[in-house]
């Protein structure tokens, strides 16, 4: 079987062999495999030390202070911890939250759920190109908000928030800023200061680093109150309890140590592929592009193939991984709730498809899946 030209990086990318080799050291007898939590022997202390390490390297990464790190297993926990855990610990200070209607579902479900314990949420339509505006904020804020979450970079459209700005409106009213940076870490500069960001969701697997590790920044000055989740031993300050998982804490420092560094070469590795794409494809017929490519990052790109059904494509095309925003039920196709979110009509959000470009993309990737792509919706119409 004839592999496909892989080119869902947003839904996750291969662990870097660099990485996985880091992580190996901390797994068998003849590695560190002792609970970082035992400190009353040397194996212990050197499983905490390795956990530090990471610990400094996913906070350098995004400018912080590595007190502020706490590890989860994914940036769905953090934004369940961030939400649920602020919230809960604040609602003497008020019970309003706002978020947008094309946030991840980690932070919609979660919000959905607030709302049954009592809170109130006001869901923002983002702009066409997928962003918040400021001005649009400002008009959702109340006394009584307490907590403001919004996503950096959107994973089925790329679009891409202008943090700072929103910051400036939710900290001018008292709010705190949660940001959800799964698909933004190691892909755009992303500095907790400058943009002042209070609660950071990361996740280690969109950026080469294992799955089922991830972390939750949180400020310290001033000081965010959170209520844990997860009860225990009262690892991580208190804020989540649990074993810390070595290995893929090591795997997750690791491969944001990596993103840093590669950080410049891979934006201009994929910006250049993202053109060409858009180049294999010019002349195809009602093309669409949803993503707003001026203002959106390069790793991500959705179009639209008015007329074509955007299964029936994804089954044509065998040859590449991709993937829709749809949702399939037994009844029926339920099109992507981010596009229909920023107003993209229903038939054309059921012919789009989602292109995602990663470090190991090559030109020749790239252009097979044009050809492939042409092929596949000409074949389509006709
Ligand atoms: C924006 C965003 N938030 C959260 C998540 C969930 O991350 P994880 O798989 O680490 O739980 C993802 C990944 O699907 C994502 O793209």
């Amino acid at each position: 079987m004839n592999i496909p030209i892989y080119l869902d990086y947003a839904a996750t990318t291969p662990v870097d062999p660099s990485v996985a080799e880091a992580m190996s050291r901390y797994l068998t007898a003849d590695g560190i495999f002792a609970n970082p939590a035992s400190r009353s022997h040397m194996s212990g202390w050197l499983a905490e030390q390795a956990v530090e390490n990471a610990r400094r390297q996913v906070a350098d990464l995004i400018q912080a202070d590595p007190r502020e790190i706490v590890w989860t297993s994914g940036a769905t926990e953090a934004d369940n911890l961030a939400l649920t855990g602020f919230m809960r610990a604040n609602r003497a200070r008020g019970r309003h939250l706002v978020t947008s209607c094309i946030e991840h579902k980690a932070v919609v479900d979660t919000a959905l759920a607030l709302e049954t314990e009592g809170f109130e949420i006001t869901w923002l339509t983002p702009e066409a190109d997928g962003r918040v505006t400021p001005e649009q904020l400002q008009q959702a804020l109340r006394d009584d908000t307490i907590l403001v979450s919004l996503m950096a970079v959107n994973n089925e459209l790329g679009s891409r928030n202008e943090l700072a700005a929103l910051a400036e409106v939710i900290h001018a009213r008292g709010a705190v800023f949660h940001v959800d940076g799964a698909q933004a870490a190691g892909k755009i500069e992303l500095d907790v200061k400058t943009s002042d960001i209070d609660l950071l969701s990361l996740s280690a697997h969109k950026v080469y680093g294992p799955k089922g590790i991830g972390a939750l920044y949180v400020r310290r000055s001033p000081d965010i109150r959170l209520e844990p989740l997860i009860h225990g031993g009262g690892h991580e300050r208190g804020m989540r309890s649990g074993t810390l998982p070595t290995h893929q804490i090591v795997g997750m420092g690791e491969a944001f140590a990596l993103a840093g560094q590669c950080l410049e070469s891979d934006q201009a590795h994929i910006k250049a592929l993202q053109q060409r794409f858009l180049q294999g494809l010019e002349g195809l017929e009602e093309l669409h592009c949803n993503t707003d490519t001026r203002t959106s990052v390069p790793h991500i790109l959705n179009l639209a193939f008015d007329g074509v059904d955007g299964e029936a494509l994804l089954m044509a095309l065998r040859g590449l991984a991709i993937s829709t925003g749809s949702a399939c039920n037994s009844a029926s196709v339920e099109p992507s709730y981010v596009l229909k979110g920023i107003g993209v009509p229903r038939a054309r959000a059921l012919a789009s498809l989602r292109f995602s470009f990663g470090r190991h993309t090559s030109e020749e990737d790239i252009d097979t899946a044009a050809a492939e792509l042409r092929q596949a919706v000409t074949g389509l119409r006709g």
